[in-house]
C-alpha cells in the first residue's frame, strides 16, 4: 500500500448518537500517528462537492457527548452513479487524501465498496446506525442510545396507558431489523412484540390482543418494529379499528420516530465509538482496506466490507421466547 499521509473521515446515512465520539477518536488517533485529517462534510454528497475541512485536535473538542454529527450527514443519490463517484475520486485526489474512514450503515459501506473497486482508495468502515443490523459487530454505534430512548418513552407511555386502561401500539425504528423492538419490548415489559424477522398473522395478533385486554383490567403495550410485515403500527391500528371486536377497546398509537436518533450518546455508545474510531485508523495504518471494524465478544474484529450487508445478523430468538414467557 502507498504511504499514508492524509486521511478523510465522513459520516453518512442516518445519523446515530456516538458518531461524534467516533469522529473525535479517528481525528485524535490519526494526529497521534502523524497523519493529517480532513473532515468530509455531508457524507458522499460533500465528497462529490469538495466540501472538506481540515481537522486538528481542537476541532473535535467538546463533541464526545453530543448527538447528531458535527460533520453532518446525507443520503446521496448521486453517489450511486459511477460518474459521480469518479467526480468524488477527482476531488479527493486534488485534496491529496489517500485513505478514508467511513462512519455509517449498510448504504454507506455499499458506496464505499463500489468506490474502492473503481478507484482503489483504501477505506475502512465504522458501524454507525441505530438499527444494529450490520454483520461483523455485536452492536453498532448509536444502537444502545436509541434503545434506551425508546425504552424511556415506553415507560412514559405505560403510565398513561395504565391510567386509562388503554391498548397502545408503539412503533419503533430499525428499518428491516427488529433489534430495537425486541430489546425494548423486554425492557419495557411489553405484552407483545412484532418484528420483521418473524411472521405473525393479523388474526393471531388480534386474538392475542383481545385476550390480553379481556383478561386484564389493565393496559397493554404492543411494540411494533417499523419494518414489520404488516406495515407498522398505523396499519395495524386501521385493521383493528375496522374490526367490530375492537369496538370496546380504547386504542392509541405512538410512533416514536426520529426521537430515537437524537440525544446524547450513552456511556456504552461513547466507549464503543471511541474504540472503533481508533481501531479504524490503526487498521488503515496496518495496511487493511475495504473492511469494517467491529467489536465482537469485546474484541476488535475486521470484517470484509461486503459481508457486512450481504450476511444477515440474526436476532436472538431466545429473547423472543422470553417476551412471550414474561408477558
Ligand atoms: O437507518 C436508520 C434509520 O433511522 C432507520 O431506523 C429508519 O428507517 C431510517 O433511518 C429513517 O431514515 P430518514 O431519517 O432518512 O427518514
Amino acid at each position: 500500500m502507498a504511504l499514508l499521509n492524509r486521511i478523510g473521515v465522513f459520516t453518512s446515512g442516518g445519523d446515530a448518537p456516538g458518531m461524534n465520539a467516533c469522529v473525535r477518536a479517528v481525528v485524535r488517533t490519526a494526529l497521534a500517528n502523524d497523519l493529517e485529517v480532513v473532515g468530509i462534510r455531508r457524507g458522499y454528497a460533500g465528497m462529490i462537492d469538495g466540501d472538506y475541512v481540515e481537522m486538528d485536535g481542537q476541532s473535535v473538542s467538546n463533541i464526545v457527548q453530543k448527538g447528531g454529527t458535527v460533520l453532518k450527514s446525507a443520503r446521496s443519490a448521486r453517489f450511486r452513479e459511477p460518474e459521480w463517484r469518479a467526480k468524488a475520486a477527482e476531488q479527493l485526489r486534488e485534496s491529496h487524501i489517500d485513505a478514508l474512514v467511513a462512519i455509517g450503515g449498510d448504504g454507506t459501506f455499499q458506496g464505499a465498496a463500489a468506490f474502492h473497486d473503481e478507484h482503489g482508495l483504501p477505506a475502512v468502515g465504522c458501524p454507525g446506525t441505530i438499527d444494529n443490523d450490520l454483520f461483523g459487530t455485536d452492536e453498532t454505534i448509536g444502537y444502545d442510545t436509541a434503545l434506551n430512548t425508546a425504552l424511556e418513552n415506553i415507560d412514559r407511555i405505560r403510565d398513561t396507558a395504565d391510567a386509562h386502561d388503554r391498548l397502545f401500539l408503539v412503533e419503533v425504528m430499525g428499518r428491516d431489523a427488529g433489534f430495537i423492538a425486541l430489546n425494548c419490548a423486554i425492557g419495557g415489559g411489553a405484552e407483545m412484540v412484532l418484528i420483521p424477522e418473524t411472521f405473525t398473522e393479523m388474526g393471531e395478533i388480534k386474538d392475542r390482543v383481545l385476550s390480553l385486554m379481556s383478561a386484564q383490567t389493565r393496559s397493554s403495550i404492543v411494540v411494533v418494529a417499523e419494518g414489520d410485515e404488516h406495515g407498522g403500527a398505523i396499519r395495524i391500528e386501521q385493521a383493528m379499528r375496522s374490526d367490530p371486536a375492537f369496538g370496546q377497546i380504547d386504542l392509541r398509537v405512538c410512533v416514536l420516530g426520529h426521537t430515537q436518533r437524537g440525544g446524547s450518546p450513552t456511556a456504552r455508545d461513547r466507549v464503543l465509538a471511541s474504540r472503533l474510531g481508533a481501531a479504524a485508523v490503526e487498521a488503515l495504518l496496518a495496511g487493511h482496506t475495504n473492511v469494517m471494524v467491529g467489536v465482537s465478544e469485546n474484541e476488535i474484529k475486521l470484517t470484509p466490507m461486503r459481508n457486512v450487508w450481504s450476511r444477515k445478523k440474526n436476532i436472538n430468538y431466545e429473547l423472543l421466547k422470553l417476551t412471550q414467557l414474561l408477558s
